[in-house]
């Protein structure tokens, strides 16, 4: 298939069809070619998939690499003057978001059991009481109040400080720079200076624990001989990274969905049961984490269309799980919907080994949210909430809501 259609464009994009749905190239390109060529702004050429089983065929299939340098912070053609990537990146140690099998297993195997279902269930309760605090703490504030800094981002913070063992007064050492990673026109330097920064806290935390062991993730990791003190630098970052920001964004963005949504707010209010069927439908409605990237290792087939080998090739999961070939009127937040099979964790041997933390939060989160601030509302117009089509990661940079009264 001839290339010279391939259309331009930097990614992510605006959101011009809405605060909530893919942007319109996408949504056409979805109708129109589910694989896509693509050239990336410095003229390289690669493909967008974003059909729902395009995207789960790739993501099941590691012939399509993962790997790629610092992993989602850094690919090299979004920086200008960057050369074009034709082989894999060497790979960053511990980093195995961004390695195939079999380093990604190896690594990934040491921390499944840290967070299985069982675990998260045993975590319940204590995040349950992180969240009421936190709620305690907004309670006491007059608003009108930005309810990221004030609660969508502490509460997976506090929590995922806590499970790693990372002192949370010491966050704002590593805050600025993992918000760095996130921002979608940082310079190459720049990215670097915050990985540095955060790669040598993280160093010295990691050796601590190694000479004196506790009782979080990060010391059971530091126990095994078997990971080198490199390898636990880069496991703690992307920890640390993953864990806070996407869940902090689904809770600030998907806040933002429901007060867009009265009606289905109202009802999950009335019966909570109806929760955790709603944060499976914000998550696919929503997908905060949008476009990964991967790399074809040969020539490979995919929706009709031939990729070359040494194509890089992004994926849309917001695309994917707005696909109507899979779900029924994709485009509207349903929160009766069964959207289990949503795409937003990923899919195949890299699917988030978090989702079951991120479930458990966002239920916390929501569910207190919704009962002990009934009035809670909007404190400005809807269209003037900033949106975060800047950054890897979607959400808002700020959500100043309102309420009357915080009578339970
Ligand atoms: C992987 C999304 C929360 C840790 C992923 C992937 C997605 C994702 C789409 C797959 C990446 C790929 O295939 O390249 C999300 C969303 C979250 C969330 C939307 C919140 C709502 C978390 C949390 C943690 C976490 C709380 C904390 C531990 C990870 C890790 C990986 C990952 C370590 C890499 C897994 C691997 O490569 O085997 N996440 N995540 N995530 N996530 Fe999450």
């Amino acid at each position: 298939m001839s290339q010279t259609d391939a259309i331009p464009h930097g990614l992510p994009m605006e959101r011009d069809a809405g605060p909530f749905d893919p942007p319109r190239a996408v949504t056409r390109l979805r109708e129109t070619r589910p694989v896509s060529p693509l050239v990336f702004p410095d003229g390289h050429e690669g493909w967008l998939v974003t059909g729902y089983d395009e995207v789960r065929q790739l993501m099941a299939d590691t012939r399509f690499s993962s790997r790629q340098d610092l992993g989602v912070v850094h690919v090299p053609y979004e920086t200008p003057g960057m050369p074009v990537q034709t082989e894999p990146s060497p790979q960053t140690p511990g980093l195995f978001i961004a390695m195939d099998p079999p380093d990604h297993t190896r690594l990934r195997r040491k921390l499944t059991g840290a967070f299985t279902v069982r675990r998260m269930k045993q975590l319940e309760e204590h995040i349950a009481e992180i969240t009421e605090r936190q709620l305690d703490a907004l309670e006491k504030l007059t608003p009108p109040v930005d309810l990221v800094k004030e609660f969508a981002l502490p509460v997976p913070s506090l929590v995922i400080c806590e499970l790693l063992g990372v002192p949370y007064e010491e966050r704002e050492g590593f805050q600025a720079n993992s918000a760095k990673f996130m921002v979608k026109d940082v310079t190459l330097e720049e990215k670097m200076a915050a990985f540095g920064g955060m790669t040598t806290y993280i160093a010295g935390l990691v050796t601590r624990k190694r000479a004196e062991p506790g009782e979080d993730i990060l010391s059971d990791l530091a126990r095994d001989e078997d990971l080198s003190i490199e390898e636990l630098v880069g496991i703690g970052f992307l920890l640390l990274l993953a864990g806070h920001e996407t869940t902090a964004n689904m809770l600030a963005l998907g806040t933002f969905a429901l007060l867009e949504h009265p009606e289905q707010m109202a009802e999950l209010r009335a019966d909570l049961e109806l929760l955790p069927a709603a944060v499976e439908e914000l998550m696919r409605y929503l997908s905060v984490a949008d476009i990964f990237y991967r790399y074809a290792t040969e020539d490979l087939e995919l929706g009709g269309e031939t990729i070359r080998a040494g194509s890089t090739v992004v994926v849309s999961l917001l695309a994917a799980n707005h696909d109507p070939g899979r779900f029924e009127n994709a485009g509207e937040l349903d929160i009766h919907r069964k959207a289990r099979g949503h795409l937003s964790f990923g899919h195949g041997v890299h699917q988030c080994l978090g989702q079951q933390l991120a479930r458990v939060e966002m239920r916390a989160g929501f569910a207190g949210l919704l009962r002990r601030f009934p009035t809670l509302k909007l404190a400005i117009p809807a269209r003037e909430v900033k949106l975060k089509t800047d950054m890897n990661i979607y959400g808002v940079h700020e959500l100043p809501v309102t309420w009357t009264d915080t009578a339970e």
